[in-house]
């Protein structure tokens, strides 16, 4: 999180002819001010994220109205400068009235498909605290990259849902897990519209003018920007205190009809599973648990949403579904608290979670991890073209392939049994407590694996995660079925 100590180096002067502290001695090399880049150099996604800053909290005051999808309001951003800059850029697509930077009025302008140039009023020194304030509006639904759309608008409001890219539609950012913050959301709705999101409500919905409502939630643990959601519309809020004293808020879409029980069912039992992963994961690394069921109308997959899964109403077609609530809490540690250094590493998130609902099964008596490898390993034939993408480097247009997850997991178990549940139940909450609130990488984890089991893994990990086909399995190792 970011201290500020002082609003920052003073520089006085025009732009471009900063008089720099220090009694007129030469000018550091350094000191000619250069622009952010305009990404952070993600091997999948360059452009995603920008240069020359950290950013330490978001606070996004919204408006919002469902009848027309029109989203207003200001995100101010508070960041460090780690360079020194002549300007920098913003991931974001909505309208921007203005920018200002430390009270300076700024010039911007949208560059390439979602960035927002913003050029420094002052030159702005390496170091120095930055204060981002963006006055924005549009309709995010309606704002569309190569004919796509994040936010999902639904009957009754919208999600912001969305991996890797959500933020661009609703608030501007450094849009990558390598520049995580913390953040408060306000949303101001109709009277009677519920707004849910991540952490804690700092206080209850506010009664504002206009016969309208504000919500405040607040995320105090640093997360990547795609973990910051909301869900707007019509929901029955049930809340509660989890066995380690959290507050638990749930939020159902009235929506769900007939698959209402089965979504409550499963929801209601995060708390316990929260429980059970950190017995085996670690500590739960943020300030409050829970789980959004969204509405008929709304996405068709579940986020782990920092702190506050979201479900797409799919899941809840055949009863309860306590595996995807599994899944996804799992990635509160693998993904949320861990993050990908870079989108290459997507199976540190998928093949994590997805192991992690294996391991549920086996606690639940339902089929051991054993028996779903092997079913897993049956189920595709050695000729499909599920082998042919590699977990550990799928590709831009492939971090959400089956393999990810399917053959990802398949990896872990392999990983269990060449060192032997002693070590692997280990190197699970090592992981978690090397890297929390940061990144890593496939490499990083491999290191971590071998130091605590001794053990040379490169054969599995090769084999595993970057091998394409459908490798052996001696048929001691498969077990039976
Ligand atoms: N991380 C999510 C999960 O496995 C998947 C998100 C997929 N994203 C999407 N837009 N379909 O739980
Ligand atoms: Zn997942």
């Amino acid at each position: 999180a970011l201290t500020v100590t002082t609003a920052g180096t003073v520089v006085t002067g025009t732009p471009g002819q900063a008089a720099l502290p220090g009694w007129g001695r030469p000018k550091p090399a350094a000191a000619t001010p250069t622009p952010g880049s305009p990404g952070l150099g993600d091997s999948y996604f360059p452009d995603y994220g920008n240069g020359g800053y950290d950013v330490g909290h978001y606070d996004i005051r919204l408006r919002y109205e469902p009848a027309t999808d029109r989203l207003s309001g200001t995100t101010t951003i508070l960041a460090t400068a780690t360079q020194d800059l002549s300007r920098f850029n913003l991931d974001f697509l909505l309208g921007v009235e203005s920018v200002r930077v430390n009270g300076w009025p700024a010039t911007f302008a949208r560059e390439g498909v979602h960035e927002l140039a913003v050029t420094a009023p002052r030159p702005i020194l390496k170091g120095q605290q930055l204060t981002v304030v963006v006055k924005y509006a549009g309709i995010p639904s309606e704002t569309l990259v190569q004919g796509y759309t994040g936010w999902t608008r639904v009957a009754d409001g919208a999600l912001a849902v969305n991996e890797p890219e959500s933020a661009w539609w609703w608030f501007p950012s450094n849009d990558h897990p390598k520049d995580k913050a913390t953040w408060d959301i306000s949303v101001s709705v109709p009277t009677g519209v519920e707004v849910i999101s991540n952490g804690v409500q700092p206080r209850d919905p506010l009664p504002e003018a206009g016969n309208r409502t504000r919500w405040s939630w607040r995320s105090v643990k640093p997360g990547a920007t795609y973990q910051a959601f909301l869900a707007i519309g019509q929901y029955d809020i049930v809340t509660d205190t989890a066995p380690n004293g959290q507050p638990v808020v749930n939020a159902y879409s009235t929506t769900l009809g007939e698959r209402g029980p089965a979504a409550r069912a499963s929801i209601e039992r995060t708390a316990e599973v929260v429980d059970w992963e950190s017995g085996l994961f670690g500590p739960y690394p943020f300030e409050a648990q829970g789980g959004v069921a969204g509405p008929v109308d709304g996405i068709g997959f579940a986020l782990e949403t920092q702190s506050r899964p979201v479900y797409g109403h799919s899941f809840w077609r055949r009863g309860a579904n306590v595996s995807v609530v599994v899944h996804e809490n799992a990635h509160q540690w693998f993904g949320d608290s861990v993050s990908v250094a870079d989108w290459r590493n997507i199976w540190l998130n998928e093949g994590f979670a997805s192991y992690a609902e294996w391991l549920w099964s086996e606690e639940q008596g339902e089929g051991t991890a054993q028996e779903l490898f092997d079913f897993t390993y049956a189920s595709y034939p050695a000729d499909s073209e599920f082998w042919q993408v590699l977990p550990g480097d799928p590709g831009a247009g492939d971090i959400f392939a089956d393999a990810v997850y399917d053959r990802g997991a398949m990896a872990l178990h392999q990983l269990r049994l060449a060192v032997g549940d002693e070590a692997f139940f280990r190197i699970l909450p090592a992981w978690t407590a090397e890297h929390r609130y940061g990144n890593g990488t496939i490499a990083q984890f491999q290191a971590l694996a071998e130091r605590i089991s001794g053990r040379d893994l490169d054969a599995v990990f090769t084999t595993w995660l970057f091998t394409a086909g459908r490798p052996e399995v001696a048929t001691a190792a498969r077990g039976t079925l």
